[in-house]
């Protein structure tokens, strides 16, 4: 057996962590179109102290702040249904899946920053005849195979990130060379397991190559993930930015001359992700 085929063997055998009952409960209400207050209340209700940051959250300035609120109703009229949703994805998905061999804090706010960028993205996309709810979700849980490899790899995994690091080299090449997979391709299988919708296991699985798979919500997460790359806003482990597919550009109806305004967003949208990090 070669020492990728043991890794391998080592993946199917570990225990994959196992998704916040939150989290599955926001991934159905996803999958469904025009999510009520309602239900937001619902599934909030599954977790107290969820509940009171949320609020916390949506009194913060980087949500708008100003006049106090101080119900989950209420908090939804300010941030609204999509907001309050994503801010508990984000928060239950933070508060349980931290890495042991590197540090969680660049990795989530590099997640949270392609969630809403890759959101960003899908408003300016062309021909899109209405947004895709995964959007946000494959944002957020794009490098999700990195924890997986950490939890079941250890040090080993430490010496991956360490070589892309040192050689200044794409994550995901280093990662199939040492390891013979690579991140997405871990995370693809881990959401799998979750049993999460098709469009979100793609978009995680194909995050580096959305050209073999073709789905629009596969591409927004790349260029998202491309954009905050760029902007120096990495994961904290492997920072070199990857090149970009001009034909994704032109595939999503988006043109590179938007970059300025794009990057523009991201700031303000990194401030949304600190405040979300901080309640995490
Ligand atoms: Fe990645
Ligand atoms: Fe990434």
């Amino acid at each position: 057996m070669t020492a990728n085929e043991q890794v391998l063997q080592q993946l199917e055998s570990v225990n994959f962590p196992t998704p916040p009952a939150i989290v599955v409960r926001l991934v159905q209400l996803l999958s469904k179109d025009n999510v009520t207050a309602e239900e937001i209340g619902e599934t909030m209700a599954l977790d107290a102290s969820m509940a009171a940051r949320v609020l916390h959250l949506a009194n913060s300035v980087a949500l708008g702040g100003g006049t106090q609120v101080e119900s989950i109703t209420e908090a939804v009229l300010r941030v609204g249904v999509d907001g309050v949703r994503d801010i508990v994805f984000a928060l239950a998905m933070v508060g349980a899946m931290r890495p042991a061999h590197f540090d969680y804090r660049p990795f989530w706010r590099h997640s949270l920053a392609v969630a809403f960028t890759a959101q960003a993205l899908q408003n300016r996309a062309q021909g899109l005849t209405e947004p895709f709810p995964e959007t946000y979700s494959g944002g957020l849980l794009h490098d999700i195979g990195m924890l997986v490899l950490d939890r079941a790899l250890g040090t080993r995994y430490r010496d991956v990130l360490d070589a892309a690091r040192t050689a200044s080299r794409p994550l995901a090449e280093v990662e199939h060379e040492m390891l013979g997979t690579d991140h997405a391709q871990t995370g693809g299988r881990l959401l799998e397991i979750w049993r999460f919708p098709r469009l979100l296991v793609d978009a995680v699985a194909n995050h580096h190559r959305p050209w073999v798979s073709g789905q629009t919500v596969t591409r927004l997460v790349y260029l998202a993930d491309f954009v905050c790359n760029h902007q120096g806003i990495h994961h904290g482990t492997g920072f070199f930015p990857e090149g970009c597919e001009s034909r994704v550009w032109s595939d999503l109806g988006i043109d590179p001359a938007e970059l300025p305004q794009i990057v523009a967003g991201v700031q303000s949208d990194l401030i949304r992700a600190e405040a979300v990090l901080a309640s995490a």
